[in-house]
């Protein structure tokens, strides 16, 4: 191999990075084009489309970080997240007692359609969790797979923790699922969106731990998850008058209980 093919090598692999890290930074950049009511439009779609690859899927397994050792037998239960139904039929299999709520009507449909199908009942509502009225107390509130970290902006999912909390029994639980931090999406590039919603006034703040993936040129192609730093998520149960009952690391999943003080 001459010297001038290996350098010729090296120099178009170099602005293939160059290129990659412009495509990824422009992408990033249109992001911040995003006001709150199309990011939660993007959310909702890409929800939509996680539940139709589901569709033919009849999993009804726990992951393995999804046990249900804070949940007993006769507490009332809301999953929230509960899309077409995986942990929420595992949950009644396993005989408890859980509500399912999710932001997209057809998963609920399907989910509705699969405990007709194993005259399994439970009642499952279309609603998100910012805005549904709740109505009634629960014993445990869980959170879905990660669902608490596709709540975009810290203050936001204080408000749905006050909100949880205001709802919860005495020694009532709140569990959530999260990703650890070092999967979130490049740091620099999120100052781009941060950058261009503020010049734009966009009604929503990225903030730094927030992953944007952009699949296709409309604006509901927008994906997102909150990539939480240690001790965030401690805070934010801090800052909604919560106190934090276990932390546990896993591989694919930190899961943390939540509970009121007292
Ligand atoms: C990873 S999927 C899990 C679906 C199902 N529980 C499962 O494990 O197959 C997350 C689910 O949370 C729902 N979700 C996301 N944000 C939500 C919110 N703010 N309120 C209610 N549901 C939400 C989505 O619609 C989606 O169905």
């Amino acid at each position: 191999m001459s010297w001038a093919r290996r350098r010729a090598f090296a120099a178009l692999y170099l602005l293939g990075r160059g290129l990659e890290s412009a495509a990824t930074a422009l992408r990033y950049a249109a992001a911040g084009l995003l006001d709150r009511a199309t990011l939660q439009a993007a959310i909702i779609e890409e929800w939509r489309q996680f539940g139709i690859a589901q569709e033919a899927s009849d999993d009804v397994s726990l992951f393995a970080w999804e046990d249900a050792r804070f949940i007993d037998r006769d507490d009332r239960v809301l999953l929230i997240g509960c899309g077409t139904g995986r942990d929420l039929l595992a949950l009644l299999d396993r005989g408890y007692r859980p509500d399912g709520l999710d932001l997209v009507p057809e998963a609920v449909e399907r989910a509705r359609q699969r405990l007709t199908e194993r005259t399994l009942e439970a009642l499952v509502r279309v609603g998100d969790i910012e805005t549904v009225e709740l109505g009634q107390r629960y014993d445990v509130f869980v959170f879905s797979w990660f669902c608490y970290a596709y709540i975009p902006e810290s203050a936001r999912r204080v408000r749905v923790l006050e909100k949880l909390s205001a709802h919860l029994a005495r020694r009532g639980r709140i569990l959530l699922s999260y990703a650890p931090a070092q999967q979130a999406g490049p740091r620099r590039t999120l100052r781009l969106t941060r950058a261009v919603a503020r010049l734009m006034g966009a009604s929503w703040r990225p903030e730094a731990g927030d992953s944007l993936a952009i699949a296709g040129p409309t604006m509901s192609s927008v994906t997102f998850q909150h990539f939480f730093q240690p001790g965030e998520v401690e805070a934010e149960a801090r800052a909604a008058g919560l106190h934090v009952l276990a932390h546990e690391p896993s591989d694919q999943a930190i899961t943390m209980a939540l509970g009121k003080p007292g």
